[in-house]
């Protein structure tokens, strides 16, 4: 998508649309104030004759109004005056770019971006309405046959600004908000795609396409093979039930030389059908959604790499399939990571943490200043969250809270969960150094506490998105998350925010 920044009037710019606010009982939005002093008190007369409203999110469309340049005018409605913010903001223009999503608009120009958001700043006002944008116009039609209905033809979009001296700023937060969307598209696409197309090979392969997209982007992968010879044992248990071949898919990113890495570490599950601890049927579709933690870092890499910051950022990807058959580990099977520690798998429906405990051993090669693991892990947090936070636990009280930040400020947001010693006694075996399950009660936080165990001297978090990834349901899809929460972690590091 292309953005530009204008000082213009709303009434005064040619463009297909252009987006007007009003906010409830009638007070016009700055945009709106100006098309209708153009326009000769249209809007206010739209306004008395109940034909547009101030309700958050109504949006009316208006066309050939005289005086104004711009061939529509979408008015959309803006809540209380007293209460509008980023967020209001972002379920405004979310709603005036669904009306017109049927129209042919090219170029379109936004002027809520001149309302008063509590001080969001030009910076994130901008991102935001990338962001919405993208989200906007985000479709999964590759596995529908036949005529698809054509999207919205967008490719121009101008972001209003009152003065001149906020043009750096809001093009800078356009640029990122565009790379943090095609690293969330890239993110839905894996995620929505299904389990007999996205395998381990089909992560694999779309990791080393990024790769050959940018030149200081590399991509490895290990197979079977190699990842035996590591002794990653618990990883390869996952994969014992099934014909799809495991692959551990490493990416690395190299901004700036001399620096330890960031690590993020995503869970690949492509399908998690529990293995012989079998799910129930009802739902186990949305399994093909385990995958989502690796689709996370994996986009957030490419939106690194996209805007070219100066960090250095790796990502490993543990990818397999989880199955029941006459090869899979059973439970009460006892196996050995890559640590050295053993582990007795009491159920192997808690495949997440063998495959990641081996991928976060084998990140030490990295000696990373941070490592971040992200996934899909269990049940217990969507119980504990909802689907609205994703669970942040971490043996670094700093880096809980940077990420913590990071959701706030980029409206992908996190909650802290605690670790502790009286957790892991629940993890307690009898015939092995831990079991792989700790009981119902506490589940999200003595998953945490397993991985724990593989991340001793190293500064590290784990991001639990079973409840963020993605929506069942009607909007069934996943949701790019936590692309902007980590991109934004990204960017405060190597000082890129305003
Ligand atoms: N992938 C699931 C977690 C999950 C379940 C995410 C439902 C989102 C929705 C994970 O592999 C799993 O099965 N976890 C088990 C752990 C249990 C056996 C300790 C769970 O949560 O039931
Ligand atoms: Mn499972
Ligand atoms: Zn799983």
């Amino acid at each position: 998508m292309e953005y530009f920044t204008t000082t213009s009037a709303a009434s005064r710019r040619a463009a297909d649309c252009v987006i007007v606010g009003i906010y409830e009982r009638g007070k016009l939005g700055v945009g709106a104030t100006d098309i209708d002093a153009a326009s000769n008190g249209l809007l206010k007369r739209h306004f008395k004759s109940g034909d547009v409203s101030g309700s958050l999110g109504h949006c009316s469309v208006l066309t050939d109004v005289t005086g104004v340049r711009a061939s529509r005018v979408a008015v959309v409605g803006l809540g209380k005056a007293s209460s509008f913010d980023l967020t209001k903001y972002r379920r405004a223009l979310a709603s005036a770019l669904h009306t017109i999503s049927k129209s042919k608009s090219r170029q379109i120009l936004n002027c809520l971006t001149l309302e008063d958001t509590g001080g969001a700043g030009s910076y994130y006002l901008a991102r935001q309405t990338a962001q919405t944008i993208g989200e906007a116009l985000y479709r999964f039609t590759e596995m529908k046959s036949g005529k698809k209905s054509p999207n919205m033809p967008l490719k121009k979009v101008g972001i209003a600004i009152a003065h001149r001296s906020d043009a750096t700023k809001s093009m800078r937060g356009a640029e990122h908000g565009d790379a943090i969307v095609s690293g969330m598209s890239l993110a839905k696409d894996l995620g929505n795609l299904p389990a007999n197309i996205c395998t381990p090979s089909h992560i694999a392969r779309t990791a080393q396409k990024l790769a050959r997209e940018h030149k200081n982007l590399q991509t490895r992968v290990l197979n079977e093979a190699e990842m035996k010879r590591l002794g990653m044992h618990s990883l390869l248990s996952v994969t014992a039930g099934t014909k799809e071949p495991a692959k551990l898919i490493v990416m690395q990113y190299k901004g700036k030389a001399g620096k330890k890495p960031v690590v993020l570490v995503g869970k690949g599950v492509t399908f998690d059908s529990g293995g012989i601890s079998l799910k129930p049927g009802p739902g186990m579709d949305e399994m093909k959604f385990d995958m989502c933690g690796a689709a996370g870092v994996i986009g957030t890499i490419a939106a690194v790499a996209k805007l070219q910051l100066p960090i250095n950022v790796n990502v490993v990807v543990p990818a397999v399939e989880n199955l029941p058959s006459g090869k899979a580990t059973k439970p009460g099977d006892i196996v050995k990571s890559m640590s050295g520690q053993t582990i007795e798998i009491l159920n192997t429906d808690a495949e997440g943490r063998l495959i990641l405990c081996d991928a976060l051993t084998y990140s030490r090669r990295f000696k990373p200043d941070t490592i971040i693991d992200v996934a899909t892990l269990t049940g217990a947090c969507v119980i504990a969250l909802g689907h609205h936070r994703t669970a942040v636990m971490s043996n670094s009280d700093d880096l809980s809270a940077n990420i913590v930040a990071a959701g706030i400020s980029s409206d992908d947001r996190g909650w802290p969960m605690p670790l502790g010693d009286e957790w892991a006694a629940q993890l307690k075996s009898n015939f092995a150094d831990m079991a792989n399950v700790g009981g119902r009660d506490g589940g999200a936080i003595t998953a945490g506490c397993f991985l724990s165990k593989f991340t001793d001297g190293m500064t590290w978090a784990h991001l639990d998105i079973a409840g963020t990834a993605w929506k069942s349901g009607k909007l069934k899809g996943a949701t790019g998350r936590p692309v902007p929460m980590l991109t934004e972690y990204l960017l405060g590091r190597c000082g890129a925010l305003p």
